[in-house]
């Protein structure tokens, strides 16, 4: 099927390529030109694993190509649109100009039996709006929530765990659904459940997944404070509780919190919008989540200023991870870079290291020193925090060889990847979160 995507970033650019590695012929339109240079190039514009592969085997195959073009849309059954929606400036409300962008330089281009098709996380009622500009086109819109992991967005969009459809009613509506159902036809084809729904419930179902997500993770880190004040240990209160197959043991990782360009922006857009709608106190706890949230990168900038004695000032310490989570490169509301920005205002001379993400880190951040190496980075610390858990930091660096580079033997684990008994072991103090 001939398919179009506007926007080509974390979302939008790997939904083209998976598209096209399932046989589809797509286009990925975008506005930015450095981002469609390098798609073109076959690179990928940000690290995602798998995307490198997927981009240039189906450019290879004439499959997928990329243009700043809009009218390039034309001709294509389905358009999908992939943009941002991030938090507005001045406010907790999502900004929904790229949506309205994306919709007005495809309206000009849609035919007769078009459908448009919205993956874009929205506030409730986003789409029925939209419906109105596009239905006098003779397009129908349907809206088709994207629930990819970075790290695993490749995975996520090729095989999905469900397919969420938010289609108007009537015919129109289940010839939408039919044209979906031959789009993502390998997952059909496997019984991956594919739910139908209004345009309201649709975009319902992505923020109240995010948000609960958030919600399962700040729990977790509220048990964390609890732990903190009565000596428990909540990584083994998190197993325990795990085991009931109610719970699940997944979202349950006590640490400095989440981040990301979802799930933060995704509750303050939810509340916002439940207060539109008269019902804020219906998600009135997800204000609660969001300061259990941030409250958790105090503490671990507290760990550090307690480990040194009181005071950071003047003394080297090694942040171990900069991006919101392992296996990506995204530093949009980093809970790891925000903790680095923290030490380094309290005066603490700080490097940063990451796999992938010191590019981006940079950018936002220049104030900071930042080192490729891990080693190197380790060097003459004072002390040393991991903030994202990273193989290269979690599994892959034994305490005795931290001990031959740094000065200091102090390790905050800012997300429990590490094991305390054998950091203690080589003789450093060990500080966990909600760990004794
Ligand atoms: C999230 C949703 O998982 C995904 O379904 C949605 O489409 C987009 O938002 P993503 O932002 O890629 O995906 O990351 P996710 O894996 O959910 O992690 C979010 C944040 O929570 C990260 O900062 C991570 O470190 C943190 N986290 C996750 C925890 O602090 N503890 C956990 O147990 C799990």
């Amino acid at each position: 099927m001939k398919l179009s995507v506007i926007g080509c970033g974390y979302l939008g650019a790997v939904h083209a390529a998976a598209m096209a590695s399932i046989g589809h012929e797509v286009v990925g339109i975008d506005v930015d030109q450095r981002k469609i240079d390098s798609l073109s190039r076959g690179e990928a514009p940000f690290f995602e694993p798998g995307l490198q592969e997927i981009l240039t085997e189906t450019i290879a195959s004439g499959r997928l190509r990329f243009t700043t073009d809009p009218a390039a849309a034309k001709g294509s059954k389905v358009h999908f649109i992939g943009v941002g929606t991030p938090q507005q400036k001045d406010g907790h409300a999502a900004d929904l100009t790229y949506v309205n962008t994306a919709v007005n330089s495809l309206i000009p281009h849609l035919a007769e039996g078009d459908i448009v098709a919205g993956k874009s996380t929205v506030p409730v009622g986003t789409a029925a709006g939209l419906a109105e500009r596009i239905v006098p086109t003779g397009a129908t819109l349907v809206w088709n929530p994207e629930f990819l992991r970075e790290g695993y967005a490749v995975q996520d969009t090729i095989d999905p765990d469900r397919l969420v459809a938010g289609v108007p009613a009537g015919p129109e509506g289940e010839r939408a659904t039919e044209t979906l159902r031959e789009v993502y036809h390998p997952s059909v084809a496997k019984g991956t459940p594919f739910i139908v729904t209004d345009y309201a419930t649709a975009e319902l179902v992505k923020v109240s997944a995010n948000a609960f997500l958030a919600t399962k993770i700040s729990f977790i880190n509220a048990m964390a404070e609890i732990a903190e004040v009565t000596g428990a240990d909540v990584t083994q209160l998190a197993d325990a509780i795990g085991h009931d197959a109610r719970i699940g043991r997944r979202f349950l990782g006590a640490g400095i919190g989440f981040g990301g360009g979802c799930l933060p922006k995704d509750i303050r857009a939810f509340s916002a919008r439940a207060e539109e709608l008269g019902r804020g106190e219906s998600v009135a706890f997800l204000r609660e989540i969001d300061e259990i949230n941030l409250r958790r990168r105090d503490r671990a900038v507290q760990l550090v200023v307690d480990g040194l004695g009181g005071s950071v000032y003047e003394r080297n310490v090694t942040v171990l991870g900069a991006a919101f989570k392992p296996h990506s490169d995204d530093i949009r509301d980093s809970p790891a870079l925000d903790v680095a920005v923290r030490l380094h205002g309290l005066g603490a001379k700080v490097t940063v290291t990451d796999p992938a993400a010191i590019e981006n880190a940079r950018r936002v951040h220049p104030q900071l020193a930042y080192v490729e190496d891990r080693d190197e980075a380790l060097r003459d610390a004072d002390a040393v925090i991991l903030v994202t858990e990273w193989d290269e930091y979690r599994r892959q660096l034994p305490p005795e060889h931290a001990s031959t580079l740094t000065t200091g033997r102090v390790i905050v684990d800012g997300r429990n990847g590490l094991d305390p008994a054998a950091w203690r072991a080589a003789g450093w103090t060990y500080y966990g979160m909600g760990r004794p």
